[in-house]
């Protein structure tokens, strides 16, 4: 056999896969190793600021490890964790429960479930702006991602009228994030009721997202849209990465729920992919029920200190040329759109360059043609948000006096 060309080629599922997130931080890493003094308003982890892990959680991993707890588990979980897990989501009035499965974060389950479901050349639609993961997973089975918007001008509210537009014969999947990623913002139940009836005409399965469901800024908290969707197949997702400030526990589950008949080929597929990587790590499940069932006085306070961090931000881009904003009510995220620059991908290049501060654009995530966002984390303290945004401030005020001059 000949010799074949000696470098090593990555596949070809790999080209499309896009992750704006984390490309902007390697651009960030490098301006910190020139010495350069940043400031990350681009990552949407608690830990990174002055947010902790609530210690009952930390113990009770402590606990499973002095336990001798280190062995496989069960492929969808250990029996505590998947018991508080289907307690919690009948609480929230959740039912026809077929399937729980705890996962590594969201994310593992997500890619499981788009996996189990969708063949290449077909699509799922996908909330614009919304978080990126979907569309790199899909881009990697080769399925594509069909954008639906939510409407800026409403809140930021899915245009339910998009949806209807964008199905079509090869539409597998819905995905709601709720409260969504990048926009904070949290749709309503009639939006909601809308999608399902969609979903029901058009056999979709639903992936919900409600990862942010405990992180309320204001009004009432979101609804979960496997409670109105009842009968009908939904795919939730949720974890402790979020409302239980342990992203790096990787600490995840899904549920399946609806009529069982309508899913069983699915949710068959959906375990046969969770048991062929076996587990997700075992003493780490120990979290899951003392987060869930334990004290949740974090809430409340973590609520409280991202309202005042919100309103800060808010108030302070409103303030500025060319930048708008809807306030968030949910999650830790703004989402401000910017007029005057050629591209928001330039414009988070240049911002990051010239003043340090780290913003995800709005690319991203997917938007409306013509429209550029820039994504915030309401997550630093308040001095290191006003400091952002003094150079936020200066850049942009830069920026407009050269181009008037
Ligand atoms: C909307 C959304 N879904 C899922 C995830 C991933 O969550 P996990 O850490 O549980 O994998 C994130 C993380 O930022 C997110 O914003």
């Amino acid at each position: 056999m000949e010799a074949r060309n000696s470098a090593i080629v990555a596949a070809e599922r790999t080209r499309g896969v896009k992750y704006a997130i984390r490309d902007i931080v390697m651009m960030a890493d490098a301006l910190k190793k020139q010495g350069r003094e940043v400031v990350h308003l681009n990552i949407g982890d608690p830990i990174t600021y002055d947010f902790a892990t609530p210690p009952h959680i930390i113990d009770a991993i402590y606990q499973e490890l002095l336990n001798g707890n280190t062995g496989y588990s069960p492929s969808h979980g250990i029996a505590a964790a998947v018991q508080a897990i289907g307690q919690e989501a009948e609480r929230k009035g959740i039912v026809n429960i077929s399937q729980i499965c705890v996962t590594h974060g969201a994310s593992e389950g997500i890619e499981l479930a788009l996996t189990a479901l969708v063949n290449p050349g077909e699509n799922v639609l996908m909330p614009t702006p919304g978080y990126p993961l979907y569309t790199a997973v899909l881009s990697k089975i080769g399925a594509i991602a069909n954008p639906y918007y939510l409407d800026e001008g409403n809140e930021w509210q899915p245009d339910v009228a998009d949806i209807a537009n964008k199905v079509n014969d090869k539409t597998r999947a819905i995905v709601v994030i709720n409260p969504n990623n990048p926009t904070g913002s949290i749709a309503d139940e009639a939006t909601l009721g809308q999608i399902v009836e969609l979903a029901r005409q058009h056999g979709l399965l639903i992936f919900a997202d409600e990862i942010y469901d405990k992180i309320l800024l204001e009004g009432k908290p979101p609804t979960p849209l496997a409670k109105i969707a009842q009968d009908h197949p939904c795919i939730t997702f949720n974890g402790l990465s979020k409302s239980y400030i342990g992203p790096g526990l990787r600490m995840g589950w899904a549920i399946i729920t609806g009529d069982p008949k309508a899913h069983a080929d699915f949710t068959d597929a959906f375990m046969k992919m969770a048991r062929a990587r076996l587990c997700p790590t075992t003493p780490m499940q120990g979290a899951i029920s003392a987060a869930l069932q334990g004290d949740q006085s974090h809430l409340a306070d973590m609520s409280a200190r991202l309202k005042t961090r919100r309103d800060l931000v808010v108030s302070r881009i409103n303030a500025m040329d060319g930048f708008q904003c809807v306030v968030p009510k949910g999650a830790f995220y703004v989402f401000p759109t910017i007029q005057d620059a050629a591209s928001d991908w330039d414009f988070a290049v240049d911002l990051l360059e010239e003043t340090g501060v780290v913003t995800v654009p709005g690319t991203g995530f997917g938007q409306r043609p013509g429209t550029k966002h820039l994504r915030i984390v309401l997550l630093p303290p308040e001095d290191v948000l006003n400091q952002a945004m003094d150079k936020l401030a200066a850049f942009v005020d830069k920026r407009r006096r050269a181009e008037t001059s």
